[in-house]
């Protein structure tokens, strides 16, 4: 909503341009297609070319008991070079209409690529709206990797999950990492239940037998962390550090076996915090499904997603993320270990914090079990789409954190986590981005070998 202010000056920017040149067809703009994906190496049609989102307005309708959605996009974003047309990634829905900047656009589809062509083409630089109204019934797709994703019915509800491209099964959108907005996401449900999401909950409305949540989440966010869980749910409030708020929603069938694990938020986010630094987001919290919901958490922004009442290694795991994948994401999936690595090294440290065993037990004891799956492919080059969420994306992963933990000493080992996440807060970054960032905080170490042996080589590493 507040984005829309800089629609004037944009729209006041063409009408002079097409007073100038007395065109009338386009202002003088001639563009060429934005293109279809981003090149990412393992989702090549995830996100889109030729523009960047900067929020999304989604106004979402769900009945529970028909399965219907009726939706509607309003999409700001800006023009990274002259533009004749641009997609978005929608999977299944049927689109009623779109505009852009107001003016009714063309557009078709073909798989999950939908192609709007603006009536006017868009200069580069130029900040455009789009607004796109669908309805249907919601699909859960499967990933590579066999797991479901994208809009799950859930016993009484629904629960939208979007790793690495389940959101394009509920809204249209640049869907990749590497293109993070912000949001305000606004869900009718019938009167009685819930529809939580990211962020903060800005108004609740009952009227004729509906209610409206407004959720706003005012930092950043990839839209593979977007959610709604829609259903029964125990809803809590609390807070956390320096009053941070803390909203947890659970399904009422867990809500007994979550309690005490849950009320464990505001210590592990002033734990996280004294490792990790500040935390990103103006909101915590969690959402618990059934067991049978979801079959993995997930880390969605503010607040993770859980199938049933997590352990508390779960709870750090997922918590951790919201530094490392929510604030610093990865800028295309091949960089999946800095999330999967870091939030398994979380596991271990925290591990360590707590009286249980050192991370440099928990990587000697993953190093002599000589299981084959760890080392099955290297963690910055999984072996496939199918793979980005394997064992050595998380455990090897991992090792490497302790690899240069080894290198360093704890003191340089905690600068460099607590710097990367600040170095690029709210913002993407890959591999490459990383490790320029461990050699320049640590110049007069030599990283060649783990860099060659732990991230990128084939194979156990002949020492540990
Ligand atoms: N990222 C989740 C975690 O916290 C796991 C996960 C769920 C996942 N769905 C996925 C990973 C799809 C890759 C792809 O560990
Ligand atoms: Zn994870």
């Amino acid at each position: 909503m507040f984005r829309s202010a800089r629609l004037v000056p944009a729209a006041a920017l063409l009408a002079l341009a097409l007073a100038l040149t007395g065109t009338a067809c386009d202002g003088g703009v001639h563009g060429t297609p934005g293109g279809s994906g981003v090149r990412d190496p393992y989702f090549p049609k995830a996100g889109n070319g030729g523009y960047d989102v900067t929020h999304y307005a989604l106004t979402l309708d769900y009945a529970p008991g028909t399965h219907h959605l009726t939706g509607k996009a309003v999409i700001t974003a800006r023009a990274t070079k002259d533009l004749s047309a641009f997609d978005l990634d929608l999977a299944g829905l049927d689109v009623g209409s779109v505009t852009v900047e107001g003016e009714a656009a063309r557009w078709n589809r073909a798989g999950q690529e939908l192609t709007v062509r603006p009536h006017d083409d868009l200069g580069k630089g130029e900040t455009f709206s789009t607004t796109v109204r669908y309805s249907g019934t919601p699909r859960t797709l499967t990933d590579p990797d066999g797991s479901e994703e994208g809009w799950l019915r859930t016993a009484d509800g629904a629960l939208g999950l979007g790793e690495p491209v389940g959101s394009m099964a509920w809204f249209p959108g640049d869907h990749h990492p590497s293109d993070k907005a912000t949001y305000d996401i606004t869900v009718t449900v019938p009167k009685g239940l819930q529809a939580v999401s990211n962020g903060e909950l800005t108004s609740q409305n009952t009227r004729g037998g509906h209610t409206t949540y407004a959720w706003h989440t005012a930092q950043p966010m990839a839209s593979y962390l977007a959610t709604v869980a829609i259903g029964h749910y125990d809803i809590t409030r609390a807070t956390g550090p320096h009053g941070l708020p803390v909203l947890t929603a659970v399904d009422p069938a867990q809500a007994e076996a979550s309690a005490k694990v849950l009320a464990k938020i505001p210590e592990i986010i002033a734990w996280e915090e004294y490792n990790f630094g500040p935390y990103p987001f103006s909101s915590t919290g969690a959402i618990v499904d059934r067991p049978d919901d979801a079959g993995y958490a997930l880390e969605t922004q503010n607040r993770p997603v859980f199938p049933g009442a997590p352990d508390t290694t779960t709870l750090v795991h997922e918590l951790a993320h919201q530094w490392y994948g929510d604030s610093v994401t990865p800028a295309s999936w091949r960089d999946m270990w800095l999330n999967e690595g870091f939030a398994t090294y979380a596991e271990w440290l925290y591990r360590e914090d707590h009286g249980g065993k050192s991370a440099q037990q928990t990587f000697t004891d993953l190093y002599e079990a000589d299981d084959e799956a760890v080392w099955a492919f290297p963690p910055a080059k999984p072996s496939g789409a199918a793979h980005i969420s394997d064992s050595p994306v998380y455990q090897r992963g991992a090792m490497v954190l302790q690899k240069i933990r080894q290198k360093v000493g704890d003191d340089t080992f905690y600068d460099i986590v607590q710097g990367w996440a600040a170095a690029h807060r709210h913002g993407t970054a890959g591999t490459a981005d990383f490790t320029a960032y461990v050699e320049k905080k640590a110049p007069d170490k030599d990283f060649a070998a783990i860099w060659r042996d732990w991230l990128y080589g084939d194979g156990r590493p002949d020492h540990p």
